[in-house]
């Protein structure tokens, strides 16, 4: 049986390494004893070891706790614990300590062979069970199995670019940490092993989620194929979390989030619109492009740079010809000065200087003790390759660096006064194999071409619109690379744990490992090795940027978007997605809703190769709705900033006014997130759970619960089809620019006219959204007069809520939230007011009131300065509190 599997896992029989024919027979119980949380047991493996991909570990210890009524911790670890295992400061667990009488979940077992079942006690329904299939337990390979119902609707397990339901039927999803931007259902820059599962109401019950998470680091491949789901990992233990959830998904990913943790607050400006590119080559150019913006009057809140400012990509310096100390400060000062911000890039890799060269980031580092930069398995430096030549890798785990990089990023932050910090190549990348730089030195030959230059042009038509059909050319080169390594492994297969070519190939993309990033068998401080933290290079990175950027300015939110993340990122990043697709960065946005980083959003207009006037017309007005707006683009590719063509410069201004008119919306969305662990952007099944057809639905998405998008994804289009839920029955749908209620049917898939410019975006009975006018700058709009856009539901209610602090305090002096609630004519606001506002409510819009009202009042005052038409109730001049409740009745 295990032969069978190990085919799928190396994709052709003649790969499979020798032993492989072997079965394997398990564990049996040999002990076991109730605790007060659970349970705990001893394993023993059953007959000869198979030493399959490894060496079969002897004696197994089981740990059962039910942490609270609806999270079950099982963890299934070596007895000797020469294993890895995820350390608390990477993975600070909230414990507990259930009795199982109370748990909602429950955990049983059978002796010989071990397996186990988790099941939901109130319907006795199974959530996972290993029962049937191989459980393996070696130093080097881990393997086991869950049975899955027919045609499972599973979500996560990423960072993949694929569509948000994962096809139950043939998945391989890798988790890997690579520098790879745009293979599809591939290994990618983030490794999250969660899912969600969600299924369908059978008889009288309703619809039921639950989660799974899988607190293990090391590579794996997950498998799901033949109703089951399978992990076969490189190394580590089996350390499962089971969330309960229930009716609703959203009660998985806040279960999921009170594990991990849950979002970070984000300033209020980081939800303006951000620009960058690679290729912006001095100052001059950075000036030009605010300076356009603001003569095209589209907004700009933020200007980025990529790596052009270093000098010679060195981290933490100014290129002295193109981007002086003196000249980057005026900038930044102007930027300033007008409300805008400033974000530049830093990279992973620090530049090791030759002889003659002063670069204080490594002579700084290098001289602590212990120094600040990864190892070789003899003790002398790790020296990779990236953009500025040979480089060290810090080391997050010596207990140098905070200081070291708190010193360096202090020493810049001095010259230029940043808003944010960037991470990019943090996987971390690397462009050659193994320590190549050892016993040479810079300047050295660099081995690629940077694109735009001869020889590698930039392609001329990139980005597909949603070509669902991309897949991956299937390489000769994966295939023969893993020949190789199968052969160079056979070498050492006598029990030896084999740290450069672990036994079992998990399905990387890059192929080896060790392929464009830091060897396996590199050290770390604490004798980890970089085969059991890889996953956690980019983790470590920003948790200590973000306690860095709060040493330097302990009062303001750092803002941090980095390209490799964990579970528990989001405690302290964002994260963009960097690849091309305009469809999979729909999925994108929602898959890390998943898992709790809701800041995202994508390289707006495309990455790689030239963007051209229609994309980036679509996209631009596409990622007005996503949490995090960036337009960013490649080196030596055409310029595609908003203002570059009339058509894109008008649909921007048009997707921008309505962004930052409910900018009050965006941030009480995010500190409901941060607070709560609600998502800030909702899969439309989050909200209809019952509705199967919406199961798969990611070509429309949810602004919190109350807008819903509904974009082109493909060229030449002047329509686009899309669903209302629930549209006349439950709910009640209005447009967002007619603001006249949708008279589509509740399960019908219409057609809606979409011409270029124009991107549908329709309001949802019962909900009350706050908004502000907009001008240029968020610093600007947050000064307005408020409003209130009311969208009544079928039966004449609505409800919202309204955030408000001072907008980037850590811990802001005084915050409101307000609630807005309105039914039968009569709206009030109350909750708590303590943020002192100095904007006034100026003007309420309700829409969906049936009949001409005679008479409105504010608190029992006649108010004269109002309108009815098309449905709509139209209250101006109002001059009402931000600051104490009120009542305001219409009859
Ligand atoms: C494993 O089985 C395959 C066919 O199932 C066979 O071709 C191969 O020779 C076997 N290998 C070993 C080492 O027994
Ligand atoms: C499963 O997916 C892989 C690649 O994603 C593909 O090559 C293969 O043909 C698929 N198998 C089936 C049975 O669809
Ligand atoms: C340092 O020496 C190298 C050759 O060893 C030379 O290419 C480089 O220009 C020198 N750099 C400085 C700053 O003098
Ligand atoms: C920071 O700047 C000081 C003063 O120039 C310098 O002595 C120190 O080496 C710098 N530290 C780092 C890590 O670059
Ligand atoms: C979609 O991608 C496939 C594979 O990369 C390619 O052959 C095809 O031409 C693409 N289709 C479109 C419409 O771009
Ligand atoms: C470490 O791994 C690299 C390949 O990633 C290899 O070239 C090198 O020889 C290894 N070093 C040792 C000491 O095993
Ligand atoms: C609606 O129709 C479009 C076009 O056929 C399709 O792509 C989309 O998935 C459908 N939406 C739903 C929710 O079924
Ligand atoms: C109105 O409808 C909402 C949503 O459908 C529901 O939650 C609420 O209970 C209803 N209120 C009344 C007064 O019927
Ligand atoms: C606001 O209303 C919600 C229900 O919509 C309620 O749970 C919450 O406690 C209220 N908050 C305040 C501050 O009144």
């Amino acid at each position: 049986m295990l032969a069978a599997l190990a085919a799928v896992s190396t994709a052709a029989p003649s790969l499979v390494p020798r032993g492989a024919n072997a079965t394997c027979s398990g564990y049996k119980v040999s002990q076991a004893s109730e605790t007060s949380c659970g349970l705990t047991a001893s394993l023993e493996l059953i007959g000869e070891p198979c030493n399959i991909y490894g060496v079969d570990i002897k004696t197994l210890v089981l740990q059962v706790d039910y942490e609270t009524d609806n999270r079950l911790h099982v963890k299934l670890y070596d007895a000797a614990k020469h294993q890895f295992q995820i350390p608390d400061s990477l993975f600070p667990r909230p414990g507990g300590c259930l009795s199982a009488s109370k748990a909602n979940l429950k955990f049983s077992w059978e002796k010989c062979p071990f397996s186990f079942t988790v099941s939901r006690k109130s319907n006795n329904e199974i959530l996972f069970s290993t029962k049937g299939y191989d459980l393996v337990f070696q130093n080097q390979y881990l393997q086991l199995s869950s049975s899955l119902p027919d045609n499972a609707n599973i979500y996560g397990l990423g960072e993949v670019i694929a569509p948000l339901r994962r096809d139950p039927s043939n998945t391989t999803q890798t988790l890997w940490a690579r520098d790879a931007g745009d293979p599809i259902d591939q290994n990618i820059y983030g490794t999250h092993p969660f899912y969600l599962e969600h299924r369908a109401s059978t008889g009288n019950e309703g619809p039921r989620s639950h989660g799974v998470y899988l607190a293990n680091g090391n590579g794996m491949d997950i498998f799901l194929q033949n109703n089951s789901i399978t992990y076969k990992i490189i190394g580590g233990v089996f350390d499962f979390y089971f969330l309960g959830g229930y009716q609703t998904p959203q009660t998985v990913v806040t279960q999921y989030l009170d594990l991990i943790g849950k979002p970070v607050m984000m300033p209020y400006w980081s939800f303006g619109f951000h620009q960058c590119r690679w290729g912006y080559k001095n100052v001059s150019d950075l000036q030009f492009v605010v300076n356009q913006y603001k003569s095209h009057n589209i907004p700009l809140e933020t200007m980025w740079s990529d790596i052009d400012y270093m000098d010679q990509y060195r981290d933490f310096t100014l290129d002295p010809v193109n981007f002086p100390p003196a000249e980057m400060k005026a900038f930044v000062d102007k930027l300033h000065a007008n409300g805008q911000h400033y974000v530049p890039i830093v990279d992973a890799a620090i530049y090791k200087p030759s002889k003659n060269e002063t670069y204080d980031v490594y002579t700084v580092g290098a001289s602590k003790n212990p120094t600040t930069f990864m190892k070789n398995p003899d003790g002398s430096e790790y020296v990779g390759q990236v953009w500025p030549g040979y480089t060290v890798f810090p080391d997050w785990f010596s207990p140098s660096t905070s200081d070291w990089w708190t010193e360096s990023m202090r020493n810049f932050t001095n010259r230029v006064n940043v808003d944010g910090i960037w991470l990019d190549m943090n996987e971390p990348s690397s462009f050659c194999i193994g320590s190549c730089g050892s016993g040479k030195s810079n300047p050295a030959v660099l081995p690629f071409a940077l694109p735009g230059t001869p020889g590698n042009p930039v392609n001329t038509f990139p980005e597909g619109y949603n070509n669902q059909t991309a897949r991956p050319p299937t390489t000769n080169y994966k295939r023969s690379e893993m020949r190789m390594l199968l052969m160079k492994r056979s070498e050492a297969q006598n029990g030896n744990f084999n740290v450069n070519y672990p036994p079992y190939a998990i399905n990387n993309g890059e192929g080896n490992l060790a392929g464009h990033t830091v060897s396996l068998n590199a050290t770390h401080y604490g004798d980890y090795i970089e085969y059991d933290v890889h996953n956690f290079w980019g983790y470590m990175e920003t948790q200590q940027t973000y306690n860095t950027l709060l040493a330097l300015n302990s009062s303001k939110r750092p803002f941090i978007i980095p390209r490799s993340t964990r579970p528990g990122s989001g405690k302290h990043a964002g994260h963009w997605l960097e690849f091309l697709y305009m469809y999979f960065s729909i999925t994108g946005v929602l898959q890390f809703q998943l898992f709790g980083i809701p800041m995202v959003g994508p390289d707006t207009c495309g990455f790689n190769g030239n963007s051209d006037e229609e994309l980036c017309n679509r996209w631009m007005q596409l990622s007005a709705f996503y949490p995090f707006y960036r337009n960013h683009n490649v080196l030596g590719a055409l310029p595609q900033e908003a203002f570059r063509w009339p058509s894109v410069a008008e649909a921007s201004r048009k997707a921008m006014a309505i962004r930052y008119s409910l900018l009050p919306y965006w941030y009480t969305l995010m500190e409901d997130a941060s607070r709560t662990g609600n998502v800030v952007i909702n899969p439309l099944f989050f909200e209809w759970p019952d509705d199967q057809s919406l199961f798969a639905a990611d070509r429309q998405f949810l602004v919190g619960k109350a807008i819903l998008v509904t974009p082109v994804l493909e060229p030449s289009a002047t329509t686009v089809n899309g669903v209302f839920p629930g549209n006349g029955k439950t709910e009640k749908w209005y447009d967002w620019y007619t603001q006249k209620a949708l008279g589509y049917g509740a399960d019908k898939n219409v057609t809606l006219s979409a011409p270029l410019g124009h991107i549908n975006v329709a309001i949802r009975g019962g909900y009350i959204l706050p908004m502000q006018q907009p001008s240029y700058t968020v610093a600007e709009s947050r000064k307005n007069p408020f409003e209130l856009l009311i969208a009544l539901s079928m039966n004449g209610t609505a409800q919202g809520n309204l955030y408000l602090d001072d907008g980037e305090s850590v811990n802001p002096q005084g915050t409101s939230l307000i609630n807005y609630t309105m039914a039968n004519g009569k709206l009030t606001a109350s909750g708590n007011f303590g943020y002192h506002e100095t904007s006034k409510l100026d003007k309420i819009t309700i829409l969906g009131v049936d009949t001409r009202p005679s008479k409105v009042t504010l608190n029992g005052q006649k108010l004269q300065s109002w309108t009815y038409n098309n449905s709509a109730l139209n209250i101006s001049g109002l001059n009402g509190s931000m600051t104490e409740s009120w009542t305001l009745v219409y009859q």
